[in-house]
């Protein structure tokens, strides 16, 4: 299968200190890929790379074939690369609604943008006067979510979508991260804790030290996860 995103042997700093080591990745187009490790591993600087926020030292960065190294963020968010932030980069004092008519403006109509965000998730529809800073931490995944999902990307990036929510929380998005790759987009999302991700994801990463420490299918990865977690 034909791969929509492809790292090369990526490395990257913050000043001189070498984060990235050497990361291999390849995302097949339409696929759930779990991308796990514990602190500090350099989950959340691989997508930053990916979606042109951090520039790497050397590497490569391929999407649907082309190179995009030094690309800007905007220009790699019109090819329909999505990132959703470690802790959803929404906007407390603003509502729903005012959500998502920042989403509309820069692509689509409101209409088609509620239509997405509502039929996703009727809970944001009962909530959409609500200030965003007041709705429970699953309904600002929700509204995080939605916001992606407005600018109908082809890859989107998640990064602990988990984060600080209860465990059937977890579970009922991640039935929505199923269904929207099932729809076609293809989404790395990165979680510390492999548990809940690994019933959806077709592939998933072990990252350790700044490196990809094995990759594979799911069940092909328990040994690897306990070394990974427990240093063993
Ligand atoms: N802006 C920054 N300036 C300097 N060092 C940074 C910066 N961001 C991250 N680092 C360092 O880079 C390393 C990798 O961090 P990164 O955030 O990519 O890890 P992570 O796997 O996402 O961890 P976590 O699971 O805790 O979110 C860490 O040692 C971290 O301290
Ligand atoms: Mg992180």
């Amino acid at each position: 299968m034909e791969n929509l995103l492809e790292l090369r042997d990526i490395h990257a700093a913050y000043d001189q200190i070498q984060v990235l080591n050497g990361v291999d990745l390849a995302v097949p187009a339409g696929s759930v890929f779990a991308l796990l490790g514990a602190n500090g591993a350099g989950k959340t600087t691989t997508l930053r790379v990916i979606a042109g926020l951090h520039q790497p030292t050397s590497g490569e960065v391929v999407v649907a074939g082309r190179c995009v190294n030094g690309a800007h963020p905007e220009e790699l968010a019109r090819r329909g690369l999505c990132l959703i932030p470690e802790g959803r980069g929404i906007f407390p004092n603003l509502t729903v609604m005012e959500h998502l008519r920042m989403a509309a403006r820069s692509r689509l109509p409101l209409a088609e943008v509620e239509a997405i965000a509502f039929d996703r998730f009727p809970r944001l529809a009962e909530r959409r006067h609500q200030m965003a800073g007041t709705l429970s931490g699953g309904e600002q995944q929700m509204l995080a979510m939605a916001r992606g999902l407005a600018t109908k990307p082809a890859l989107l990036l998640l990064d602990e979508l988990s984060m600080g929510l209860a465990p059937l929380v977890v579970e009922s998005l991640y039935e929505v991260v199923a269904q929207i790759a099932s729809e076609g987009v293809s989404i790395l999302v990165v979680e510390q804790i492999a548990q809940t991700v690994l019933k959806v994801a077709d592939y998933a990463a072990v990252m350790v030290h700044g490196k990809v420490a094995k990759v594979g299918r799911p069940a092909d990865l328990e040994g690897e996860l306990s070394a990974a977690y427990f240093g063993t």
